[in-house]
């Protein structure tokens, strides 16, 4: 699908890999709606990018919040072509503590609410506005990105919800690849290692190290703008489905 003027909702979109994702889609001279809880953060990105940028606050976990914001984003502007989903959050909790305390299940439901059901909530509710499109010279109508992650295939200690929610992301691509398939909608994810963001600037700097040993080359730690442009591409290569692409270096997690 080619970028220019076509409309991308980013939920996540405020930090991190969503908000280059932002920038990238906008650079290639497409609409990008930011879906975060990060109102200050968003609003100001969005203020900073112009009149192809809007910044919406949305918790991709709320049906009637993403409702909303997919009916704003069409009154603004006209359609939705791309949804990619960065919005996530990491919590981990070992199964058994220290303390013997057991991993605190609101927790391990908190991971799956934002990162799996999140995800697909945003997913359902584009596509349904996807399907409305008039298809490209290629047949398409939407292409949706999801972001996993290596943990999905390599967790670590302590990431049991959190590499279960990702493992499922990875679940959703080749189903709901086949239910839209007929409209012409893609669904693929990528699965990336360590990137520089925010949210990986709270480890501390020997496990970012011990991370970064894990990569064969480069060994260095991934630019969110790497990431954002591998998006851009997954858009553009249409004929890319139904996938997952390990984005990591070569890196294969350890066991802490
Ligand atoms: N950074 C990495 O190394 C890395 C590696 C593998 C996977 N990931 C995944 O990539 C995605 C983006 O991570 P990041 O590193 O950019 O993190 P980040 O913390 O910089 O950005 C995540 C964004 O999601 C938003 N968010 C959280 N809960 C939300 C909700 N309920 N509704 C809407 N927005 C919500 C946050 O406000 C934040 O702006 C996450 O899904 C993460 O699990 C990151």
């Amino acid at each position: 699908m080619k970028l220019q003027d076509r409309v991308a909702i980013v939920t996540g979109g405020a930090s991190g890999l969503g908000e280059a994702t932002v920038r990238e889609l906008i650079a290639g001279h497409a609409y990008a709606a930011i879906f975060d809880i990060q109102t200050d953060r968003g609003a100001q990105l969005a203020g900073e990018l112009g009149e192809r940028a809007m910044a919406l606050v949305v918790d991709v976990t709320d049906e009637d919040s993403v409702t909303g914001g997919v009916r704003r984003v069409v009154e603004r502007f006209g359609a939705i072509h791309i949804c990619v989903n960065c919005a996530g959050v990491p919590f981990a909790a070992k199964t058994v503590g220290r303390n013997g305390e057991p991993f605190p299940l609101a927790l391990f439901r908190r991971v799956i609410d934002v990162n799996l059901i999140g995800t697909f909530n945003v997913m359902r509710l584009a596509a349904a506005e996807m399907v409305k499109n008039q298809p490209d010279a290629d047949g398409e109508r939407g292409v949706i990105v999801n972001t996993s992650s290596g943990a999905a295939f390599d967790g670590q200690v302590g990431q049991a919800a959190y590499s279960a929610s990702k493992a499922a992301i990875i679940g959703l691509n080749l189903p709901v690849a086949r239910d839209l398939s007929e409209a012409g909608i893609r669904v693929n994810a990528i699965a990336p290692g360590l990137f520089d963001t925010p949210l990986v600037a709270t480890l501390p700097e020997k496990a970012r190290a011990a991370l970064i040993d894990t990569t064969l080359f480069p060994r260095r730690i991934g630019q969110p703008e790497e990431f954002a442009r591998l998006v851009r591409h997954i858009v553009e290569n249409s004929y890319m489905n139904a996938e997952t692409i390990r984005f990591d270096a070569g890196a294969r997690m350890n066991q802490r």
